[in-house]
């Protein structure tokens, strides 16, 4: 298998092949299967005392998550994958790696499930967060600590589509001796692959677009940190937050048409950005694939694509925001994002209702900002509801 290039412009040439077929290789199977069977197996029979064909017991190991895993790491260039049972289910993992009286720097603008964990759990636990707008990173070298551990944020962030530099803060990091981790979600390791650019560990919700049919819920961490994976694995087992077999057999064959899934989002995607700019019922539109996105040149750098995601400020307020959702006929009102289909959220009554007030005011969370997640039906049909939905909220 050909090296990935250190530049990051490029898609991986090799990615659609590894998505395919690293984890699923037939041989390893006694039917030679092409599609990895599924094993729902929860025990496994030992040769002896100390000798095991590599399986015991099913939340340590399984058959099924091993292949996904592997299919991973492959995919982010990475030596370790590691399956949770939700992206939250990953956060939880990584989170406790730390103790009581430990430092993380977090960006101010992530996934709301992300921010209530660490709200409401994770300080709970005297773990000290300070959350800080990544986009500038001398706002991380102001808020570390001598007891920080961890740098930890999403780029582009949900929802408002800000974007990191990547290379830079791994750079911060290891000057300081701390470890870095990066919810890359919505971008994926088609689009972005974080640990090229310097990052420790990369985290997913794989219920996203790496499943991408919107059926599986799973969390993943990847990283080539020998040390770090192990205590991570051995947090898998210990906390008990694994994911399914059949689950795992199901963002398998997610995995399997990611490439060409993300190339359609990324172009309907940029069609509607395109269309939303030049409608009179929007403000604004956030699109990081846009030129008049303030790092757009920064995002070219980094990423080789964009996802299907991006938002918009609708003109007016909650009553034009309430009509919009009542008008959309493909575009359906629903949380979460990355699957074939078309949805809509209002963020600040959605994913993150929980946030604080203040806090989504600071990121521009407003009563009419929608988030889209662009699915892959035919474009034509997709403008024509927004156009109609749009004219609708503001008549
Ligand atoms: C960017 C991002 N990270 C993490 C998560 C959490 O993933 P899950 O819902 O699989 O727990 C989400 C969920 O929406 C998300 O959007």
């Amino acid at each position: 298998m050909s090296k990935e290039k250190s530049e990051f412009l490029d898609v991986d040439p090799n990615f659609a092949t590894k998505a395919i077929h690293v984890g699923s290789e037939p041989e390893q199977w006694h039917s030679w299967a092409m599609v990895p069977p599924i094993s729902m197996a929860t025990t496994f029979k030992q040769m002896s005392l100390d000798n095991s064909k590599g399986y015991e017991y099913g939340r340590l190991d399984n058959p099924s998550r091993a292949v996904l895993q592997k299919c991973l790491a492959a995919l982010d260039e990475a030596k370790y994958g590691l399956c949770f049972a939700s992206g939250l289910g990953a956060m939880t993992a990584l989170v406790s790696l730390f103790n009581s009286g430990d430092h993380v720097v977090c960006g101010d603008d992530i996934y709301g499930g992300t921010n209530e964990l660490l709200r409401e759990v994770v300080s709970r636990l005297g773990i000290e967060i300070s959350y800080v707008n990544t986009t500038d990173v001398a706002n991380i070298a102001k808020a570390i600590k001598p007891n920080t551990k961890l740098i930890y944020c999403e780029t582009p962030t949900n929802p408002t589509l800000k974007v990191t530099d990547l290379r830079k803060v791994a750079e911060l990091a290891k000057s300081k001796n701390i470890l870095t981790a990066v919810d890359n979600t919505f971008l994926t390791s088609y689009f972005q692959r974080p640990l090229n650019l310097g990052i420790d560990v990369v985290l997913y919700s794989l219920t996203k677009y790496m499943n991408g049919h919107s059926d599986a819920m799973m969390g993943a961490l990847v990283t080539s940190n020998e040390e770090i994976y192990k205590r991570l694995k051995i947090l898998q087992n210990a906390m008990g937050i694994v994911p399914s077999p059949f689950d795992c057999a199901m963002v398998t064959r997610g995995l399997k048409t990611l490439a060409v899934r993300m190339r359609e989002h990324m172009s309907n995607a940029l069609k509607v950005g395109q269309f939303l700019e030049k409608h009179p019922a929007v403000e604004k539109v956030l699109h990081p694939g846009l030129p008049s996105h303030p790092q757009y040149e920064l995002t070219k750098s980094q990423t080789s694509g964009h996802s299907g995601m991006l938002s918009f400020y609708l003109k007016g307020g909650l009553e034009e925001s309430r009509k919009f959702f009542k008008a959309i006929k493909i575009f359906a009102l629903a949380a979460s994002l990355g699957g074939v289909e078309s949805l809509a959220e209002l963020p600040t009554l959605g994913a993150h209702l929980h946030v604080p007030a203040k806090q989504k005011a600071e990121q521009g969370i407003t009563d009419n900002l929608i988030r889209l997640s662009v699915g892959i039906e035919s474009i034509d049909d997709l403008l024509e509801d927004l156009d109609q939905a749009l004219k609708a909220a503001t008549s």
